[in-house]
């Protein structure tokens, strides 16, 4: 079978699939071009080389795997996020282009610092570690997950994009590995947040392969961020910053939750499609009691 055969017939599979396939012909390009090792541009000018047994096995399997749900990101073994490529396998959350507006927004507060101590609150990936890190040559960051594996791998984008020097990362349950002598000057949390009833709603590529510790946020989709309003003033300077991403409907009850807690300054920011991704409050001067 020949590379134009092949991608013919990966085509035809991929459409006929129930999953979720937005862009079946570039996916049936993408897997080919990663069993081929070529750039997509070499599948279009030498479409009559002839695969070999090996090569058309390894491409068939990731076409099924792909029919079956398995996302793209997971079968490249990577993820492009804010314009860097980051590894990505099962045991992280693949990176959502949604999370770019927790970022951005980290970045223009500490722009306006002369240097910065960041804790992120569920690492992952490390996408949003390696982007304040990229951005700022200022920043000190503090990466913290309840998931060892996904260290691991963040560690190696870390270090792909040279930034390993300025990022620690911690083992830790939210806030427990932490002192609070030295308090951050901003706190910022991509935690998981599908509620019980809408992880059921999740589709296949999600619910079966993204790590369910990444996306379950309790009952009600709030536990972390109830625990995030209660535990982060003791890790944060006075007037510090904290920034959350939001599931959609959720920025009304954050919102309550930080109110409740003696959060000050809360506010919204939106994606460009005018959903309220982040909420994001200030410190308190005095402690509540
Ligand atoms: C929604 S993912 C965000 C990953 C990454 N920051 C991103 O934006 O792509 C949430 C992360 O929180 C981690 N997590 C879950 N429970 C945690 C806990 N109790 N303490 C620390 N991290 C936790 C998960 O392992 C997962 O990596």
């Amino acid at each position: 079978m020949d590379i134009r055969s092949a991608l013919h017939l990966g085509l035809q599979q991929l459409q006929q699939s129930s999953a979720d396939i937005a862009l079946p012909h570039l996916e049936a390009q993408l897997l080919l071009s990663l069993v081929l090792q070529k750039p997509k541009e070499y599948l279009i000018a030498y479409g009559e080389e002839v695969l070999n047994d090996a090569q058309r096995q390894q491409y068939f399997d990731y076409i099924g795997q792909r029919t079956k749900g398995r996302p793209m990101a997971y079968l490249l073994g990577y993820k492009e996020f804010m314009g860097l490529n980051f590894f990505v396998d099962e045991s992280v959350l693949i990176p959502r282009d949604d999370t770019e507006v927790l970022v951005n927004y980290v970045l223009k507060h500490i722009a306006a610092l002369p240097s910065a101590s960041v804790l992120n609150l569920g690492t992952g990936s490390g996408c949003i570690e390696t982007i304040l890190a990229k951005n700022n040559p200022n920043v000190q960051i503090i990466g913290v997950d309840i998931s060892e594996r996904a260290l691991m791998l963040a560690k190696k984008n870390l270090q792909l994009h040279g930034v390993e020097d300025r990022v620690t990362l911690l083992v830790s349950d939210l806030f427990s590995a932490l002192s609070s002598i030295e308090p951050f000057d901003v706190i910022c949390s991509n935690p998981p947040y599908i509620s019980t009833k809408d992880m059921r709603r999740l589709s296949t590529d999600i619910l079966c392969y993204e790590p369910p510790h990444a996306l379950y946020g309790g009952q009600d989709g709030l536990h972390f961020y109830r625990r995030i309003a209660v535990e982060a003033q003791a890790y944060l300077r006075d007037g510090g910053l904290l920034a959350l991403e939001v599931g959609s409907n959720q920025s009304l009850s954050v919102i309550e939750l930080l109110q409740k807690y003696g959060w000050l300054a809360i506010e919204t920011n939106q994606d460009l499609q005018g959903h309220i991704r982040i909420v994001s409050a200030k410190k308190q001067k005095e402690p509540i009691e």
